[in-house]
C-alpha cells in the first residue's frame, strides 16, 4: 500500500493542528501507525480513498454520521438546492419548522424540537433543561456523551474540568436496575435526570429500560435516551421507536442529516417550553444547508426502505462474521456483537492492553485487505450484498490469521507499526 501523501499530509499537521485531528477517534491514537493511512481525500457511497489514491470499504462512515452512503445524489441535490437559497438567516427559515415536524411525526417522544450542530450540544441541553426544570443538580449518566463539561468530567479525560462540576455526574452501569436504584437511595431528591444510551453493543435487557423508566418516574428524575448513534440506524425514531419505550426527552445526531453537522434535542412538551427560559442558543442554530440535508435523508431513507436494508445487510455480515469466528475456532475469543446496523467485534476474556493489540492486529489485517475499521461496523444503505461478500472474503483470511497470531502467542510481534490506544473509558 503506497503511503507517501499521508505521510507528508501527517507530517504538516503535526506542525500545526494539536494531535493531527479534529476529533480523538480520528486521530492517529486510534490507527496503527505506519500501517492505516492518516488522511482521505475522497468518498463516494460504501468507498473512501486516502490521499495516495487507495480505496477503502469505510466501516466508519465518519464516526456514524453516512447512513445512506457517502455523496449521496439525493441527499447533495437538496443541499445544491439549498445553497442556492442561501444557508445562514438572520430570522428563522420555514425549513427549520418543516424538520421539527417531520421529527415529532416520527420520534414516539418528540412534541417540541430544538436543534444543535454537534451531538455534545444536545446533550449539554439536555441536562441543563432537566436541572431547570427539576431544580436540581445532580445527573446520573450511562455511556457516552460527548466532549462537554458535564460528562467529560466524569472520565477519565477530566483534565480541564472543575472538581465542582466533576461531582455533579454520577456514573451507572447499564442494565443494572439494582445499581441505579442504589445511587438514587443515596442522592434522595438530588438527582435532575437520568441520561443513558439506550442500547450499544449490549442490547438492554428485558424491562431495563421500563424499569429506568418507573424508578425515574417516582424519583422525579427525568429520563432522557440518548440516541445520537441509535437515532436514524435501529430506527428513524430510534430505540424508543424499536422497543416502545419512551423517555422524557431525547437526543438526535449523527446519522440524521447523512454527514451534514446537525443535532437535535425533542421531547415533552411541557419540558422543551423551558427552552424559552434556558439559553441554549448559537450563531449556526437554524442553518438551513444541514436542515435541508436532514428532510432529503428521512425521505431518501424511507423511500429506499433503508433501515430495513440495514437490519437486513448488517444481519448477513454479523452471521457471516460469527460463522468465519467459529471456523477459525476463535469463538470464546471473539463476537460480533450489536444489532445489525451497528456491530462491533468484541473480545471477551482478554486484558485491556491485550485487546488492544488483538484489535490492532485485526484492523492492520482488515487494511491491507481494502478495509477500513476501528473493529467496528457502522453500516450505510450503500453497504450492499456485493460490499458485505467483499468484507467476509476478507474476514475468511484475516480470522486465521488472528486464531494463529493467538495460538503463538506472538500478536504484537506481526504489527508492523504502533498499537492503537484506549482514548477514553467510559
Ligand atoms: C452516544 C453518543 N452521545 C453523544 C455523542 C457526542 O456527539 P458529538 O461527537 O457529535 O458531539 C456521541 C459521539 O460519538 C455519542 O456516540
Amino acid at each position: 500500500m503506497n503511503k507517501q501523501q499521508s505521510e507528508r499530509w501527517k507530517d504538516r499537521s503535526s506542525r500545526r493542528i494539536p494531535g493531527g485531528a479534529q476529533t480523538f477517534s480520528k486521530g492517529p491514537l486510534s490507527f496503527v501507525q505506519g500501517v492505516l493511512p492518516n488522511f482521505l481525500a475522497r468518498a463516494e457511497g460504501p468507498y473512501v480513498w486516502d490521499v495516495d489514491g487507495n480505496r477503502f470499504i469505510d466501516y466508519i462512515l465518519g464516526l456514524g454520521p453516512v447512513i445512506l452512503g457517502h455523496a449521496d445524489p439525493a441527499v447533495n441535490e437538496a443541499v445544491r438546492h439549498q445553497l442556492a437559497e442561501g444557508m445562514a438567516f438572520s430570522l428563522p427559515h420555514p425549513i427549520e419548522v418543516e424538520v421539527a415536524e417531520a421529527l415529532c411525526e416520527r420520534i414516539p417522544c418528540a412534541e417540541m424540537v430544538r436543534f444543535g450542530k454537534n451531538g455534545s450540544d444536545v446533550t449539554a441541553a439536555a441536562v441543563r433543561v432537566s436541572r431547570a426544570f427539576t431544580g436540581r443538580d445532580k445527573v446520573i449518566r450511562c455511556g457516552y456523551h460527548g466532549w462537554q463539561d458535564w460528562y467529560i468530567g466524569s472520565t477519565n479525560r477530566s483534565l480541564g474540568v472543575p472538581e465542582a462540576v466533576r461531582r455533579l455526574t454520577l456514573s451507572c452501569a447499564f442494565n443494572n436496575r439494582a445499581a441505579l436504584q442504589e445511587v438514587f437511595r443515596a442522592n434522595h431528591s438530588e438527582i435532575a435526570c437520568v441520561i443513558l444510551e439506550p442500547a450499544t453493543f449490549d442490547a438492554p435487557a428485558a424491562g431495563y429500560l421500563e424499569g429506568v423508566k418507573e424508578l425515574c418516574a417516582r424519583e422525579g428524575a427525568l429520563l432522557i435516551f440518548d440516541e445520537i448513534v441509535t437515532g436514524f440506524r435501529v430506527a428513524i425514531g430510534g430505540v424508543q421507536q424499536h422497543t416502545g419505550v419512551t423517555p422524557d426527552l431525547a437526543c438526535f445526531g449523527k446519522a440524521m442529516a447523512n454527514g451534514f453537522p446537525l443535532s437535535a434535542i425533542v421531547g415533552r412538551a411541557d419540558v422543551m417550553r423551558w427552552f424559552e427560559k434556558v439559553f441554549f442558543s448559537f450563531t449556526f442554530g437554524g442553518e438551513a444547508v444541514s436542515l435541508a440535508a436532514c428532510l432529503a435523508t428521512i425521505h431518501e431513507l424511507e423511500r429506499r426502505d433503508g433501515i430495513a436494508a440495514l437490519w437486513r445487510n448488517g444481519a448477513r455480515l454479523q452471521e457471516g462474521t460469527r460463522q468465519l469466528i467459529r471456523n477459525a475456532k476463535l469463538d470464546g475469543t471473539l463476537d460480533c456483537a450489536g444489532m445489525p446496523p451497528w456491530t462491533t467485534l468484541r473480545t471477551l476474556g482478554m486484558d485491556e492492553r491485550n485487546a488492544l493489540l488483538f484489535r490492532s492486529l485485526f484492523q492492520q489485517e482488515a487494511a491491507k485487505r481494502g478495509l477500513l475499521t476501528h473493529g467496528n461496523h457502522m453500516l450505510s444503505v450503500a453497504h450492499d450484498d456485493s460490499v458485505i461478500d467483499a468484507t467476509l472474503a476478507a474476514y475468511a483470511e484475516i480470522m486465521p490469521i488472528l486464531a494463529d497470531a493467538l495460538h503463538k502467542g506472538d500478536v504484537e510481534r506481526r504489527l508492523e507499526g504502533e498499537p492503537m490506544q484506549t482514548i477514553l473509558r467510559t
